[in-house]
């Protein structure tokens, strides 16, 4: 069984580069294959979720080359072969792992291919509702089967179909959904919308614009017209926010340190977590250094004790993925917090406001469990546990920041999972518990001596 044991630190002087963003990479991935052309993707996230969508679009006939990688997680600098639009028929089943975000993603862009196509994952994916894209996908004419042992989940066995366009208001604020609806619009006739209930991320929109794909906004309502074929480029990926979260979460709870993440993505449907963590008392600058298409820059942070906060309604889907860290710094901050009105987490990975919830109250914290969150009494000392992190890559990381600041030695059980969404973070952290680079490590932090 894999696992990772934290010793706390009293302070965190460190400059970092987080890997590729998990998001941008697989819509990368699916973008370059459909293009006309060739296109190089740099800073490719090298995990496992991402290099599964990478497989499938390799399953539909779209050829890469390797041109840079990371021996012991995969590559980070690709040259992709777009098919312009025309995919092939897969000869085996298309694994997605334990991504929902690769699945949603291809299940509209199979939905309205000539040949059948089945979509499959993980225990912890077949589990996740599908029926949020088979719904729409349907009413354009799809004819998907969420065939698994649960109602409406995978595997998706997708059979061909001719899509027709049509104007869909979603049910939750989901980008996986929209950009599912987004990819399908490009393979039906004419135009096809979807209205969002809140703002949710929009790599899939300037992703489609970088590839000279027109989508329109009108309010919350994302149009786009089929028949489009993107035009081949080359994109950069910058480092992955949510990646960036933990070390955030630990600099800024920490009096005392100093952080600075460079070369991250700082697009403003992501970085509510900064909005928190400032909210919460944490002195920090947000630099955006260049704009193209997506905003990349630094982030400073300097360490100080944090105040409790209430999560606005319209910030939930801006830092779903935070959530599991966001408790954490909650914990390690004077009051109380509450995170509500998020009840998407229960369709996670795992059910992320349970395994917080419980993970939390083992290492002595004060946490109340609602339907849709959690209100957090903090300040109470952490003290070590062993938590297992369920297969959970965000519940694994956020608590071996939790471990950072416990008093005795915090075991993180199950932390293969890291791997889905952070390759290299185990390297990181022990970095950080040393507060020294090793020369071997992925992206290593640079420490720098107080
Ligand atoms: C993602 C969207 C989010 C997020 C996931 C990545 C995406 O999910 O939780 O990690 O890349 O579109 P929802 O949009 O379903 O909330």
């Amino acid at each position: 069984m894999s696992y990772l044991r934290v010793a706390p630190i009293s302070s965190l002087t460190a400059e970092f580069s987080v890997p590729g963003d998990k998001s941008m990479s697989h819509r990368a991935a699916i973008l370059g294959g459909l293009s006309n052309g060739i296109c190089t993707i740099d800073n490719f996230l090298p995990s496992e979720d991402c290099v599964n969508t990478l497989h499938a679009m390799r399953l539909l006939g779209v050829k890469h080359e390797v041109l840079e990688e990371r021996p012991e997680f995969g590559p980070t600098r690709l040259r992709i072969h777009g098919k312009s639009m025309a995919l092939s028929t897969p000869d085996a089943p298309i694994d997605c792992g334990n991504s929902g975000t690769g699945m949603r993603l291809l299940a509209g862009l199979l939905a309205g291919q000539e040949f059948s196509s089945e979509l499959f994952g993980d225990a912890s994916l077949s589990s996740r509702p599908m029926g949020r894209v088979i719904d729409p996908l349907s009413l354009m004419g799809a004819k998907i089967i969420g065939a698994g042992i649960r109602p409406g989940c995978a595997p998706l066995q997708i059979s061909p179909a001719k899509l027709t366009p049509i104007q869909y208001q979603m049910p939750m604020a989901s980008a996986q959904v929209k950009s599912a609806i987004l990819l399908a619009g490009l393979f039906a006739s004419g135009k096809t919308s979807v209205t969002q209930p809140a703002e949710t991320r929009d790599h899939t929109e300037r992703m489609m614009a970088a590839f000279r794909v027109t989508t329109r906004r009108e309010g919350q309502e994302i149009s786009i017209y089929g028949g489009q074929v993107p035009e081949a480029c080359d994109f950069r990926v910058p480092g992955d926010i949510s990646s960036a979260a933990f070390w955030l979460v630990a600099a800024a709870a920490m009096p005392g340190s100093r952080l600075r993440i460079q070369d991250v993505g700082l697009n403003p449907t992501r970085t509510a977590i900064l909005k928190v963590l400032s909210r919460m008392g944490a002195r920090m600058l947000e630099i955006v250094d260049r704009s193209d298409g997506e905003p990349i820059g630094h982030i400073e942070i300097h360490g100080t004790s944090l105040r409790g906060t209430t999560i606005l309604l319209e910030e939930v889907p801006n830092l779903i993925d935070e959530i599991p860290v966001i408790a954490v710094a909650a914990a390690l901050a004077q009051g109380r917090t509450v995170i509500r009105n998020a009840k998407e987490l229960r369709v996670k990975e795992t059910d992320r406001i349970t395994t917080v919830v419980n993970g939390l109250r083992a290492m002595g914290a004060e946490v109340e469990e609602f339907e849709d969150g959690m209100e957090i009494e903090g300040g109470k000392p952490l003290k070590a546990a062993t938590i297992d992190s369920c297969g959970d890559h965000r519940i694994a990381m956020a608590f071996a920041i939790a471990g950072l600041f416990a008093k005795g030695e915090t075991t993180i059980r199950h932390t293969d999972c890291i791997n889905t969404s952070y390759p290299g973070f185990s390297h990181h952290l022990q970095a950080v518990i040393r507060q020294q680079t090793a020369p071997s490590a992925y992206h290593l932090p640079t420490i720098v001596r107080a």
